[in-house]
């Protein structure tokens, strides 16, 4: 995605031969024109799949889910890491442990918003080891519903995340490929540009 991969080179600092930061457009300030139309190529890529529900983890996936699931006029659920104050104790829940971020989150979904029958899209900020997108699966089955597919805006795809999914059968959709952030530059799948 084009519009992306721009925003990557122009806004997005490689900080390490693991880590992209992209704070000016997705992890704390948010580009809504760039979210919406992250979100509108997610809805078409998997615009044949009957998607009933949009699933994501809080924080960060929450921006680039919304508009997925506003064009596919579905709902959003986001599982929480912590349990709401006024949240349900009938939940279904998983762990996912955070290499990157080196701590152990809980996912946690009411009971009330995933059903048997549910046919479940995925969607993430960043696939790096694939944790919370395999958290999220875990959940979406417990609860007896479909896993459609797994979407992450940005995946580093010299780490093992889509491989870990694909192994499991899920389709998944990254609308930017990060071959490698090497020497401080970003190296897209099939193409070879230079970072800031
Ligand atoms: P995984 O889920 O694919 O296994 O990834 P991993 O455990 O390695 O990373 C988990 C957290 O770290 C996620 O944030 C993810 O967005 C973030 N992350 C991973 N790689 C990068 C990176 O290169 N750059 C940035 N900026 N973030 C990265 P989280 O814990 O869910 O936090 P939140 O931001 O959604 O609240």
């Amino acid at each position: 995605m084009e519009a992306l991969h721009q925003a990557i080179r122009e806004r997005g600092r490689v900080l390490s031969e693991d880590i992209l930061k992209v704070d000016n457009f997705l992890n704390h300030q948010i580009d809504t024109q760039l979210m919406a139309a992250v979100g509108q190529e997610f809805a078409k890529r998997f615009q044949d799949q009957s998607v009933t529900k949009v699933i994501t983890l809080e924080s960060s996936g929450i921006a680039p889910s919304f508009m997925a699931a506003n064009t596919l006029d579905v709902p959003l659920v986001f599982a929480r890491k912590k349990k709401a104050l006024t949240g349900s104790e009938d939940v279904y829940t998983s762990r996912v442990y955070s290499y990157t971020k080196q701590e152990l989150n809980q996912v946690i979904v009411s009971k009330e918003y995933l059903a048997e029958g549910d046919r479940v899209l995925i969607i993430d900020d960043f696939l790096a080891h694939g944790n919370a997108a395999l958290g999220l699966t875990e959940v979406v089955e417990e609860a007896g519903a479909t896993v459609v597919g797994v979407g992450a805006v940005i995946e580093k795809a010299f780490q093992e995340g889509r491989t870990q999914l694909e192994m499991e059968g899920y389709q998944v959709e990254s609308l930017a490929r990060i071959e490698s952030l090497s020497n401080g530059e970003v190296t897209f799948i099939d193409e070879v540009v230079t970072n800031k």
